[in-house]
């Protein structure tokens, strides 16, 4: 169990703090106040059935301290139950919450904001569509998770084999959320009309856009459902519109910068519709971060501006729009009948090629919403905590068993090496997620098609990403992301900090040249513009100091009640 400590001397009762154990600590006395007690569990501070709070912040004193924290069992689980000064008021926190929530280094991440996100061209998807089979997507939980996972992660995903009957786009769409109704209709047809009032609904070609940006809000999911496509041409395409901004913004900053802040109008018109939404083409989170994207040539009004403003608007614009064109951005390919599309409106941006006038070619579409989609995927992970927990005797396996056996060219076994590199981000005192992080780093040397034995002798398993994608199944991005990235950082530190490379060993120097080298300086920029450099960073440098033939580490049993309080739930 994880050992609670109070840095706060009880005044009134006996000193009652476990002695110091070796497992992660919590100190209460360096947790805020306010914080902790707005967090307190107990039925008068939430109401028992709903979770809710039923105290306002103006009705906790003002001048609150902990005056004593003291570690109990209740059930069987460990607590702290903490006597509260000035009003006596006691809580109980189960160690588990507290080790999951303790305040760490980096914030949780905004899961729709680009952090939350895996960025791709179109060479990263090649082979590896994020697509089910619509009859297993039904039948298998799982199957289900994974799908709305994709859509949530890189943006979209695609279901085959949806029986092509008309309507059945809202039966998909309510399988995670719910229809959003539009001037369209609740779902509208994709195929050549006389006269359309949308060019979406005739047979030119599309460029990448988003839907209805004059909308406010915007539809955030939209589904496109492909009934027949038999004309020649009508191909179809997706760029991740994340990955074009974040390279806009590392090519071209002040570009960046005006389309975060110039409002756009956006406007649709017909005979029954008159719509109008005032949004910048890149918007970001408080903190800076990407956060949606709103592109559409078809439906930009007129700005009003002063001229430079204009000027620079008008630059930016272009720079943005050739860059969401340039090659290697945009996934092509082609719908066929029982295709259907699910995509993130606010991120991704679509396309089709023209095709013949005359052909048969008829998709059904409707928009939902992200949020809905989050809710049912959160829903799903709960009925999957009890795999989560087989989850972690899974990895336990893995070290205990290749793990154990097997040797990178380094004196240790890779699963002394991953020990040693989570003890050692322990003992620095880093947060809980990039002590996980550490621990679990080379997981992927057991995982993907290409084995680390296969690394050794010239070719890359790409073992960052591979372990990356299977600890995903349990772990939230502020775990996989470092894993993903901590070979990455290694071509990254050999590139702008002196001497890191000169202190490589032999085997890691091997591998540096099978991964690709130290990266260059546009490379280098790119990946310390990455909102998780840091702490894949963090990650490499416990990476290199694992090696040591002296080193004793902790088992994988040391670090369970660390990795059990970061499962997502
Ligand atoms: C749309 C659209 C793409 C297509 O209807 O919003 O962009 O493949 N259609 O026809
Ligand atoms: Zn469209
Ligand atoms: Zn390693």
């Amino acid at each position: 169990m994880p050992a609670v400590s109070s840095a706060a001397t009880p005044a009134d009762e006996p000193a009652t703090d476990e002695p110091a154990t070796d497992e992660p600590t919590v100190l209460i006395g360096a947790l805020p106040p306010m914080w902790l007690r707005d967090n307190c569990p107990c039925p008068e501070c939430r109401d028992p059935h709903s979770g809710q709070k039923l105290f306002q912040i103006t009705d906790l004193p003002r001048e609150l301290a902990v005056a004593s924290a003291t570690p109990r069992e209740d059930d069987g689980a460990a607590v702290t139950e903490v006597v509260w000064s000035p009003d006596g008021h006691r809580s109980r926190y189960p160690a588990q919450w507290l080790l999951a929530h303790r305040p760490g280094g980096t914030a949780e991440p905004d899961p729709r904001s680009e952090a939350g996100k895996q960025l791709w061209r179109a060479a990263d998807l090649a082979g590896a569509l994020p697509q089910a089979d619509w009859a297993t997507y039904l039948a298998v939980p799982a199957e289900r998770a994974r799908i709305l996972q994709a859509v949530q992660r890189l943006g979209f995903a695609l279901l085959r084999a949806v029986p092509t009957e008309e309507g059945q786009v809202l039966a998909v769409a309510e399988t995670f959320g719910f229809v959003r109704e539009t001037n369209y209709g609740r779902l509208f047809d994709v195929r050549v009309e006389p006269n359309p009032d949308n060019l979406a609904f005739s047979a030119a070609r599309i460029t990448p856009h988003t839907d209805n940006p004059y909308r406010d809000p915007v539809p955030t999911v939209q589904l496109l459902h492909c009934l027949s496509n038999a004309a020649e041409g009508g191909d179809s395409g997706l760029v991740d519109g994340f990955q074009a901004a974040a390279l806009l913004r590392e090519e071209d900053p002040e570009a960046f910068a005006v389309l975060t802040r110039t409002p756009v109008p956006f406007v649709y018109r017909d005979a029954r519709t008159e719509l109008t939404a005032l949004r910048p083409l890149i918007g970001t989170d408080p903190l800076g971060r990407i956060r949606e994207v709103r592109f559409n040539n078809r439906s930009i009004g007129t700005l009003r501006l002063p001229a430079a403003e204009l000027d620079a608007f008008y630059t930016a614009y272009r720079t943005f729009a050739e860059l969401l064109l340039r090659p290697g951005l945009q996934l092509d390919f082609r719908l066929a009948p029982g295709d259907c599309l699910v995509f993130d409106n606010t991120r991704l941006l679509h396309a089709r090629t023209a095709f013949e006038q005359s052909g048969a070619r008829h998709l059904q579409g409707c928009y939902a919403d992200l949020d809905g989609l989050a809710g049912t995927l959160a829903v799903l992970r709960r009925g999957a905590a009890l795999d989560e927990l087989h989850g972690l005797d899974e990895l336990a396996e893995l070290l205990a068993g290749p793990g154990a056996a097997e040797y990178l060219g380094e004196p240790v076994t890779i699963a002394q090496h991953m020990l040693q590199a989570g003890a050692l981000a322990e003992a620095a005192g880093a947060p809980a997620h990039l002590v996980a992080a550490a621990l679990l780093h080379d997981i992927g040397h057991f995982q993907g098609p290409v084995s680390g034995r296969e690394l050794m002798s010239g070719t890359d398993n790409r073992h960052s990403h591979t372990g990356a994608d299977l600890l995903a199944r349990w772990f939230g991005p502020e775990v996989t992301e470092p894993v993903r990235l901590h070979v990455a950082a290694k071509r990254y530190l050999c590139a702008v900090e002196p001497g890191y490379r000169a202190r490589l060993s032999e085997a890691s120097e091997y591998t540096l040249q099978v991964q690709g080298g130290p990266m260059d300086e546009t490379e280098a920029a790119a990946f310390a513009a990455l909102p998780g450099a840091a702490d894949a960073v963090a990650v490499r440098r416990w990476d290199e100091q694992a090696k040591d033939a002296e080193a004793t580490a902790p088992d994988f049993e040391h670090f369970r009640p660390l990795l059990t309080a970061l499962l997502r739930r």
